[in-house]
């Protein structure tokens, strides 16, 4: 129904399948009898009160025992759901760790050392375990292809299971409003064979070194202005006000999905993030265009 592509996302599906039936054949069933009664009874057919009837055991037994083998029936296969997408965690050491800010998700892939934004890989058709956080508010997260929703709370750790059966990129959005943009906190997940996402994250594990002239100069662009307060270029374990940008260059959208990641639209973001995403923490940069088209050269350098 809704394209699902895990394990997962499957077993949800089927059972908001099945439930949807079962719900469908009792409306049906009643809403047929109901019609059925008033058409079927109607006054003016015969004169006079009808014949009273008090109490019957059989129908109380009907009534009260098919809603009841009704609901065990959906009870044992929501059960059933709840296991399939819920192996336990065990020991195992999550795979990946996203956070979640106003408004922006953080990736860490704790096992490599590499932190990364709202944009997650993932190899294909294996079983992921995420830990969820919350950086400030409550947040949801959810990619609907790939497996259930689960919040992120501040304090207090969740894990969730992804999987990818095949490549592809699947959207997601924090679903839990979080906000003035709680509709902009989009997730990407980018499914890749296992050797493409090795090589992803080889990448992403290396230093991020700036290529070219325009790009050098953007550096120091970067340093002298505030934006190193809140966004780091290297890999660090800690936790900064902003997404990290080393590796910006890879990643298809900037502003949690707001926008597409071009020089163009990268400039516009510096100059006036608040038009594109109001209420946003970064501030605008009045820069000379010199200095922004060096400090976009800098950014998108990094690979
Ligand atoms: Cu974050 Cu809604």
């Amino acid at each position: 129904m809704f394209s699902p592509n895990s394990p997962q996302a499957y077993s949800i599906n089927n059972l908001l399948l099945l439930t949807t039936i079962i719900g469908g054949v009792i409306l049906l069933i009643i809403g047929g009898v109901v019609f059925y009664s008033a058409f079927r009874f109607r006054s003016g057919l015969r004169p006079g009160e009808p014949p009273q009837i008090f109490g019957s055991r059989n129908l109380e037994f009907l009534w009260t025992g098919i809603p009841v083998i009704v609901l065990i029936v959906l009870f044992g296969f929501a059960v059933n759901t709840m296991r399939q997408i819920d192996p336990a965690p065990g020991q195992q050491p999550p795979d990946v760790i996203v956070t979640g800010y106003q408004w922006w998700w953080r990736v860490e892939y704790p096992q490599a050392g590499v932190v990364t934004a709202n944009e997650i890989h993932i190899p294909v058709g294996k079983q992921i375990l995420f830990q969820l956080e919350g950086g400030d508010v409550i947040h949801d997260f959810w990619v609907p292809q790939l497996g259930p929703k689960r919040d992120t709370i501040p304090g207090s750790t969740n894990y969730l299971w992804l999987q990818a059966n095949t490549p592809d990129v699947y959207l997601g959005a924090c679903s839990e409003y979080c906000g003035t943009q709680h509709a902009w906190m989009r997730i990407r997940v980018i499914a890749q064979p296992q050797a493409e996402f090795d090589q992803w994250l080889q990448q992403q594990r290396a230093a991020a070194t700036p290529s070219g002239s325009d790009a050098m100069r953007g550096a120091q662009v970067f340093q002298q202005n505030t934006c190193v307060n809140c966004h780091a270029i290297q890999q660090t374990g800690t936790n900064w006000a902003g997404p990290n940008l080393g590796h910006l260059g890879s990643r298809q959208t900037i502003g949690a999905g707001v926008i597409e990641n071009t020089p163009d639209n990268l400039a516009a973001w510096i100059t006036n993030p608040q038009r594109f995403k109001p209420g946003v923490k970064m501030p605008g940069y009045q820069l000379s265009p010199a200095d922004l088209h060096a400090l976009v050269a800098y950014l998108e350098s990094l690979k």
